[in-house]
């Protein structure tokens, strides 16, 4: 297993370019499947969970034409078998992504279930549910959800969520876009894949409206062909990339994102003292060398402070001026990053679902393992903070979520390489 070792204590300066997003790939990779078509999907990250879903592609009977700029084609008339196996979908919970958008357009599919995760318990019982509205009969066997459309294909319905789901929004949207007649989703997501996913849909053919406020209505259409598609920029990197700046003083430019799509965190970092300006696709930070305040957050659905940056926000308070109490909402075992930290000397109380952390003056380098995702990306920007040399080990969960961190990190000044174990 690759491990990243950081020699931390150097303030981060540069500027680097900004990858697609992940959560808006995944689901718009899946959507690929409802057209009758090519579609082509642009500004894909070169990810580990791409690869995944790339992989489920061709164990269904799909092979993807990948261009030198990593644009893939997807044909999925070849489709042969409407199977999602469990060893693909235990490495990846999106792959829950195909499930609607294969009742609807084949109307059949046998999905593993997911299972829990590092992060909560995370049922799909939404997603389930949304399609059972629309007409689809589901039974859970054998650890699959094996779900088939009515005579005649899913129908149109109304459907409420009674949590926020955006996986779960995703999965019906895709599944009404081919219903019969009206779908109206309430308590739907916004968040901005949520409206990445409506965009492309609707460069299909789709009749979307409503996405990004809580109410999506979708009037389904006979069929859906083929488009281009560029994927948004993934703002989760961009949020990780400007603390790690602001966690050590410094300053970073960074390229080919969207600064409308995460004020709630843009927010959060001038609170901590650092300067944010922006331009259409760029956004810079500068701390002038300050060290950060602490600030207070609690996690929730978009347009609040999401719950993929409440890791890297623990990391900068761990070394800021001040306390600061960080809630989180969405799931209820977020915090496995709090204790790696704790060796490496951050003073944080974890008490239900709120951290209390007390910056200390300095850091210092561990051993430490990552968990999950965004539970890596805090460690590593601990690390950068942190005086002398951490060792970051299972750092597979990094390269499910962050193109190229090393390089990226490298970029902007960082000591950080990878050692293959
Ligand atoms: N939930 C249910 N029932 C369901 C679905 C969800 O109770 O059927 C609950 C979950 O257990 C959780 C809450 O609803 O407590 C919200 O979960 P949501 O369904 O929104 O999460 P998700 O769709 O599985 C996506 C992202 C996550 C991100 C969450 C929240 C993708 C592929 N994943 O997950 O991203 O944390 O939304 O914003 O879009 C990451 O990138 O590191 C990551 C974990």
């Amino acid at each position: 297993m690759d491990k990243l070792i950081i020699t931390g204590g150097i303030r981060l300066d540069g500027e680097i370019r900004i990858s697609g997003a992940k959560n808006s790939a995944l689901p718009i990779l899946a959507a690929t499947l409802l057209a009758d078509g090519p579609v082509t999907v642009a500004n894909l990250p070169h990810l580990h969970d791409i690869t995944t879903m790339i992989e489920l592609f061709g164990r269904m009977g799909i092979e993807p034409v990948i261009d030198e700029k990593l644009a893939v084609e997807i044909d999925p008339r070849t489709i042969k078998t409407l199977i999602a196996p469990y060893e693909l979908v235990k490495t990846m919970r999106a792959s829950i992504l195909v499930l609607g958008p294969m009742v609807a357009r084949f109307g059949e599919a046998e999905v593993a279930l997911p299972g829990g995760c590092a992060i909560g318990s995370r049922p799909v019982d939404l997603h389930i549910r949304g399609l059972e509205a629309m007409g689809a009969k589901i039974d859970v066997e054998a650890g699959y959800i094996k779900a088939k459309a009515p005579e005649g294909g899913l129908r149109g319905a109304h459907f409420f969520f009674d949590t926020v789901s955006v996986t779960g929004t995703e999965n019906i949207m895709m599944a009404a876009a081919l219903a019969n007649g009206r779908s109206v989703l309430q308590n739907a997501a916004r968040e901005p894949e949520v409206v990445d996913l409506a965009n492309f849909l609707i460069a299909m053919g789709a009749k979307i409206q409503g996405a990004g406020t809580d109410t999506i209505t979708i009037d389904g259409v006979k069929r859906l062909g083929s488009a281009h598609y560029k994927v948004m920029p993934d703002r989760i990197e961009t949020g990780t990339y400007l603390v790690a700046a602001a966690a050590t003083g410094g300053r970073v430019k960074l390229k080919d994102t969207d600064p409308t799509i995460l004020e709630a965190v843009l927010d959060k970092l001038r609170e901590a003292g650092a300067e944010i300006t922006s331009g259409d696709d760029w956004i810079e930070l500068n701390m002038h060398g300050k060290r950060p305040k602490a600030v207070n957050l609690r996690t929730a659905p978009y347009p609040a402070f999401p719950t993929d940056m409440q890791a890297q926000f623990v990391s900068l308070n761990a070394i800021a001026e001040g306390t600061g109490a960080v809630i989180e909402t969405v799931f209820e075992n977020r915090f496995m990053h709090v204790y790696e930290m704790v060796r490496m000397g951050a003073q944080i109380l974890v008490e239900g679902n709120t951290a209390v952390v007390t910056g200390a003056a300095q850091l210092k380098g561990a051993p430490v393992m990552a968990t999950d995702l965004r539970a890596s990306a805090s460690l590593v920007i601990a690390a950068l903070v942190a005086e002398g040399d951490t060792l970051i080990d299972r750092i597979y969960h990094i390269d499910r979520g962050y193109e190229c961190i090393e390089e990226k990190l490298q970029q902007l000044g960082a000591k950080i390489r990878r050692v293959p174990g």
